[in-house]
């Protein structure tokens, strides 16, 4: 049963919870231009791009991204879920608790969700319990033998998926859960009948495993991750995308994370195991990707944890490899990484099990430069002078994208390697810069910053997604004519979904509430915070121009099917002339809009 808080009495609360007054609790702020400035709390800075719009009731960092109104900011400091947020806000303006309505759109979207992440939880609390039965014993048997105490078993509320086919699908169905539920957060695996007189077969996903819950930093139980006891494949059987999961996005342990206050680094790992392991020997701050390639997602969500980033990946040669990949991923997002080397090819998990904590915290963490270059390093033979040669090049392309400072003192390193003189490698940098800026596309390295926000990737058939975003801005204004434009304007469902919220008369504070995902909500913050201009005038020029650029691209977009759809006749079909056609009406008035 869900209900809400009236819409009325949120958007009182809303307005006596000034976001100036509740965010200056925590961060000193600035005024500057329209906007308040001041350091992000939500990842460690030293020049602040963490800005409050006391118009817009909003907030939106430049740095990591956060973003939000009032409700998700107290969210996110305080660690309390939105209906407590609301509590806490609503005690601090002196305003009584307003009596719950039913509002049944509300309650259809929230409860599907709300029924799913309530299923994850109990199934959660199940396998848990069940871990210290005799049901769960082979679990409990092979967590204690890889060394797992009761404590961090409980802290990370690991468990135990018994032996059997049905257990837990019959425990959850006797909880009022139905099948098409537990097979969407794949729980169950539902199989349609097979022949006439067949019935449908349910059983566990997770049988005779155990069990890593997959939690968010709102506690909310996502997936699960669940480990063979007896070497049988795959190892790891990890929930599939769902509803509520998206494996791209989280990381194992987010839910700790949260709670370890003034990180200066977290620790991404690879394993579940890696990261219970390191918490056991009281390691802070460790955290793993679910089973997949660091994401860009993944990276930026990282940032909000703390300032920087160790790499502690396995030291077999894919993860060594990952280890690249992911400094390229820091690099794009910015984000200070360094990397830890783990000796003899173990992995955290093995090696402080081998040389204890201290052995760990003595490990020497390298930079990603000193990282690039050894690993070109490894590939050459260094007694040979073409090898010398052959990673002297490699080594420049490495220091290429540094700065100058950074260069030099590793240019001293590649120096004594390779036996070539300093001058003759500044010449070949400067040689390699020439290349590069004859042929910028080819194979360059990725650029060391990249300020501009990453590209959001919306539908393939992509229109101008920019001009949607901007044409937005303009709308929450609330300076332009509503019947300017239409949900026709608009191509992924999160700008649909933004666009009708404004349109309905909603404030942009408000319509952040309804933000599908955290991603989603720093999405809208970023487009409601757009700095447009200040007067009627240029805003409807502004809008105008969004407009006619996402007509334009709409209308190519038609030309470029029906172009492809000829492409694909054979010579002389009949149909081609009607399209052809239709291509030069499409022409003429793309022709009109320029
Ligand atoms: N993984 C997976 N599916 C597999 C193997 C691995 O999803 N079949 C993911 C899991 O998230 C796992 C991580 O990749 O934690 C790292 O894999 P690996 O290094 O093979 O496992 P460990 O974490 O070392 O696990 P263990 O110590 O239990 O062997
Ligand atoms: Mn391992």
């Amino acid at each position: 049963m869900a209900s809400r808080f009236p819409a009325a009495w949120l958007d009182e609360l809303r307005s006596r919870s000034d976001i100036i007054q509740v965010v200056s609790g925590y961060v000193a702020l600035k005024k500057s231009g329209r906007n308040y400035w001041g350091l992000c709390p939500f990842h460690g800075e030293k020049t602040a791009s963490f800005s409050v719009d006391p118009e817009q009731q909003l907030y939106y960092c430049f740095g990591c991204k956060a973003g939000g109104n009032v409700f998700s900011f107290i969210m996110d400091m305080e660690r309390l879920n939105f209906g407590e947020a609301v509590e806490l806000l609503a005690d601090r303006a002196h305003m009584p608790m307003p009596e719950m309505v039913n509002d049944e759109d509300y309650e259809r979207r929230r409860t599907r969700r709300e029924r799913l992440l309530d299923a994850n939880r109990r199934a959660a609390r199940y396998y848990h319990e069940l871990l210290f039965r005799p049901e769960g014993a082979a679990s409990l048997a092979y967590l204690r033998k890889r060394g797992l105490s009761d404590g961090v078993i409980r802290k990370f509320g690991l468990g135990a998926a018994p032996n059997g086919w049905t257990a837990l699908t019959d425990y959850m169905t006797g909880q009022g859960f139905t099948l098409e539920e537990l097979s969407a957060v794949g729980l169950t695996v539902v199989k349609p009948p097979e022949g006439g007189s067949g019935k449908t077969r349910a059983f566990d996903m997770f049988r005779n495993r155990a069990i890593f819950p997959i939690i968010d930093m709102y506690k909310n139980v996502l997936a699960f991750g669940g480990r063979s006891l007896d070497g049988q494949e795959p190892k790891y059987l990890n929930t599939s995308d769902t509803p509520v999961f998206n494996k791209r996005k989280g990381v194992y342990a987010a839910n700790l994370l949260r709670q370890q206050r003034h990180l200066d680094r977290v620790i991404l790992v690879e394993g579940y195991m890696d990261v219970v392991s390191l918490s056991q020997f009281g390691v802070e701050g460790v955290c793993a990707t679910l089973g997949t390639a660091l994401t860009n997602e993944q990276a930026r969500l990282l940032r909000r944890f703390a300032p920087q980033v160790y790499l502690g990946y396995d030291g077999d040669s894919a993860g060594q490899n990952a280890i690249l990949r992911g400094l390229n991923i820091f690099d794009e997002e910015g984000i200070p990484a360094r990397v830890l080397v783990f000796p003899d090819g173990l992995d955290p998990d093995e090696f402080i099990r081998r040389d204890g904590v201290e052995g760990f915290r003595q490990l020497p963490s390298i930079s990603p430069t000193a990282y690039r270059l050894r690993r070109a390093k490894e590939k050459h033979d260094l007694s040979d002078r073409e090898g010398r040669l052959a990673y002297a090049r490699e080594g420049l392309g490495v220091l290429d994208r540094l700065d100058p400072l950074e260069r030099d003192v590793y240019l001293k390193d590649l120096e004594i390697d390779t036996g070539f003189s300093r001058e003759t490698l500044m010449e070949m940098l400067s040689l390699l810069d020439r290349e590069k800026k004859d042929a910028p596309a080819a194979e360059a390295p990725p650029p060391r910053r990249r300020p501009a926000p990453p590209p959001k990737a919306a539908s393939p058939a992509d229109g101008d997604v920019s001009a949607q975003e901007t044409l937005l801005s303009c709308l929450a204004t609330g300076q332009i004519p509503k019947d300017m434009l239409s949900e026709k304007d608009f191509d992924d469902d999160e700008l649909k979904s933004l666009y009708s919220s404004l349109i309905s008369g909603m404030s942009p504070a408000a319509a952040l509430d309804l933000a599908p995902d955290d991603e989603a909500r720093s999405r809208y913050a970023r487009i409601l915070l757009y700095p447009v201009a200040e007067d009627t005038d240029q805003i409807m020029i502004m809008a105008s121009q969004c407009l006619k650029r996402i007509h334009r691209a709409s209308l190519q977009r038609e030309y470029d099917e029906k172009q492809s759809r000829i492409n694909a006749m054979p010579a002389g079909d009949p149909a081609v002339p009607a399209l052809l056609q239709e291509m030069m009406d499409i022409r003429r008035r793309l022709d009109a809009i320029r």
